[in-house]
């Protein structure tokens, strides 16, 4: 079995981690009503990735500061942060804290001080920076308390070729140290030709870092209090600055433009193409391929072009997805074929299609859907709430909904279960080897006995008895030698 998904296995810290994430900016240009940290990459909202990222680390607390769309954020990250698993001991405790007005990044963190315990080491990330991964972070916390070592400030940084807006690392003379962050707007022509650039992510050691958040001042070109004014009091204070470099500049993208977000998008859905190739899943077109969630593959799995996963999906060995298929929440089983234009998806209560079993093309499956090994079902055909056990069929044009059906039964074209009248549902039950004739409606709660068939344009209100031909429509009369009535000839005028 593999696995492909935006989560990763939990790691544990020595010392408790406490996240900042910094969500109080406006996003300006997205142009977008939504909160910009609440935009969705890989199906997710942003600030879910990164609380999903600070739960992994197995993070005590997260500060979430929240300025523009405070409630809204406030309420959606509640829910996502109430999703995560429980990776430690504990549930990592969301707190949030306002940032009004916006004065800068340092005024951001500053408002978290007064939550922040001293035994721990903080760790700032952004809002809008969803695919850092926890071990990248746990390497820069691992930088904070090193063996034998007095704690150091450790910063995220990358080399870039385009550094344009970004806070450029200072060194000394000789490069080992260290000295600050000079922002673009502040740099001078020679600052401005340095490469590496600071991420907006660093760790440090808590108490040290609130003492440097209290010396920062407004004194630079955009009369705000910038976080990483912080590098230059941990260098007065003798405290060693540490730049962890990393190499994968996706991780330290952030999202500014709807452009960023589909880049950012594309670059994910590529990377998670490529890992699933790894492998051993055959697709298509990597380029036409999107998971918004986590797939699991068996071997020998095929998966066409065009194809969205969503929520947790598993595919057994030998696996064929046709086309343009939408697939979410489901447990798909061994030699299952999914043609071409299939939709499913199990939201909550899930989809299981067992071994064998053909689904589609234009089949839709919906929530409780069970369907049994080399169970078939064809075009236009909507499954909710109902199992069909080993064998079923229905192949054209039908609807099953609240509905048990048993081993080899036939489901005929245009046939559907009536299961709701108008204020509950019912359940209806086809016992094993009942033959549904075409356009049959079957009005719940009705039980169709074993062996049974339903002859073709019957509206089924009462229960059947197993072996019966059960007829329920009109008796057919015809009148020999029918002579059409004539169109009258128009009189004339
Ligand atoms: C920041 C860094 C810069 C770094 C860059 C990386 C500072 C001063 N500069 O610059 O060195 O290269 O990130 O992307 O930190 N935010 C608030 N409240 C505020 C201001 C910002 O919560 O008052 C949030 C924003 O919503 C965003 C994050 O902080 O999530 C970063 O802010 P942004 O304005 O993008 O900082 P940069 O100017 O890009
Ligand atoms: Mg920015």
């Amino acid at each position: 079995m593999s696995e492909t998904s935006n989560t990763q296995a939990p790691l544990s810290p020595e010392r408790p981690i406490d996240v900042i994430v910094m969500a109080a900016g406006k996003g300006t240009r997205m142009k977008s009503n939504l909160p910009k940290v609440l935009q969705r990459l890989a199906g997710k909202p942003l600030l879910s990735h990164v609380l999903g990222t600070a739960s992994q680390l197995r993070a005590r607390m997260a500060v979430v500061i929240i300025g523009h769309g405070a409630s809204e954020v406030e309420t959606a990250a509640t829910q996502f942060a109430q999703a995560l698993p429980v990776l430690g001991s504990a549930q990592m405790d969301c707190k949030f804290v306002r940032q009004e007005p916006q004065l800068g990044t340092g005024h951001a963190v500053q408002q978290a001080v007064p939550v922040l315990p001293d035994d721990g080491v903080v760790l700032v990330l952004s809002g809008d920076v969803p695919l850092t991964q926890a071990g990248s972070l746990q390497d820069l916390i691992a930088c904070v308390s090193r063996p034998g070592q007095a704690d150091s400030l450790a910063l995220l940084t990358i080399e870039s070729q385009d550094p344009t807006g970004y806070g450029r690392i200072v060194r000394s003379a000789d490069g080992q140290q260290v000295l600050g962050i000079v922002e673009q707007k502040d740099a001078n022509a020679q600052q401005l030709q340095i490469k590496e650039v600071y991420s907006g992510i660093m760790a440090a050691p808590a108490r040290q870092f609130k003492t440097w958040l209290a010396k920062l001042d407004k004194n630079n070109a955009q009369g705000e209090y910038y976080l990483t004014d912080v590098v230059k009091w941990a260098v007065a204070d003798g405290v060693q600055v540490v730049a962890h470099q990393i190499d994968d500049a996706l991780q330290v993208t952030g999202i500014n433009s709807p452009q960023h977000l589909a880049q950012l998008e594309r670059a994910f859905q590529s990377q998670q193409a490529q890992d699933l190739m790894t492998q051993g899943v055959r697709l298509a077109d990597p380029a036409r391929f999107d998971l918004r969630g986590s797939l699991v593959c068996a071997s020998d799995v095929e998966i066409d072009v065009n194809c969205v996963f969503e929520g947790h999906v598993s595919l057994g060995e030998g696996v064929r997805i046709g086309p343009h298929c939408v697939i979410a929440n489901a447990q798909i089983e061994a030699g299952v074929v999914v043609q071409a234009f299939t939709h499913i998806d199990g939201e909550k209560a899930g989809v299981t299609i067992g071994q064998g079993a053909s689904i589609g093309p234009f089949a839709r499956l919906r929530p409780g859907a069970k369907l049994g090994a080399q169970v078939h079902i064809g075009n236009f055909v909507e499954i909710k709430n109902a199992s069909l056990a080993q064998g079923a069929k229905a192949n054209h044009l039908a609807y099953l909904g609240d509905a048990t059906v048993g081993e080899r039964v036939n489901f005929g074209a245009g046939s559907i279960t009536a299961n709701y009248d108008g204020a509950n549902k019912h359940q209806t039950v086809i016992e094993a080897d009942v033959h549904v004739g075409s356009n049959c409606v079957l009005v719940a709660p009705v039980t169709l006995g074993a062996g049974g068939t339903i002859g073709g344009g019957s509206t089924v209100t009462k229960d059947t008895a197993p072996g019966a031909l059960t007829l329920a429509r009109g008796k057919q009369t015809s009148l020999a030698n029918w002579a059409r009535p004539q169109k009258k000839s128009a009189p004339k005028s």
